[in-house]
């Protein structure tokens, strides 16, 4: 980074690249269980889940992109290897191993209120410190605030669908 935007970085340096290589192998975990849970999904409105699941995938893997681009300019290291998704993740990955709609939507909206803490925990830490840093999770909270908000309103229609039967 250069010197000038490195000055303007008013906290741990290595710190902040831990918390963010944290939330990039959240995010690499998301992505996988938003993709993975499109492919095997099965049950009513199958066809808005799968969507729905498939537009979320691309937006975790933006949200990745934007960790990576800020953890190099803070000459940090991004995280290289899968074992370390494990390692490193807040949120941790859930399995759609029951693939009924309305279980991957549970699974897949604890995932987002979970990103949603963590990120705004983020925003926190660096509202003084790094003002860049700050806007890139500001940018991403938005988003996983709209994901929770999306599969919450997908859920309650299904719902509905099945007690008014
Ligand atoms: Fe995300
Ligand atoms: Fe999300």
């Amino acid at each position: 980074m250069g010197q000038k935007g490195r000055e303007i970085v008013k906290m741990n340096v290595d710190e902040l690249i831990n918390l963010l290589n944290k939330a990039l192998a959240d995010e690499w975990l998301a992505y996988y269980q938003y993709w993975i849970g499109a492919k095997v999904v099965k049950g009513p409105m199958k066809d808005a889940v799968i969507s729905e699941l498939n537009l979320h995938a691309t937006e975790e893997l933006t949200h990745a992109n934007l960790l990576v681009t800020r953890i190099v300019q803070l000459g940090g290291t991004p995280v290289l290897t899968p074992e370390d998704w494990n390692k490193l993740t807040n949120c941790g990955y859930d399995a759609p191993v029951d693939p009924y709609v309305g279980e991957i939507l549970d699974q897949n909206i604890k995932g987002e209120q979970c990103a949603i803490k963590v990120y705004s925990a983020l925003l926190d830490i660096t509202r003084e410190g790094d003002p860049v840093t700050y806007d890139v999770i500001l940018t991403i909270l938005s988003d996983e605030v709209e994901h929770e908000e999306d599969l919450q309103s997908l859920k309650e229609d299904l719902d509905l669908m099945l007690i008014r039967r």
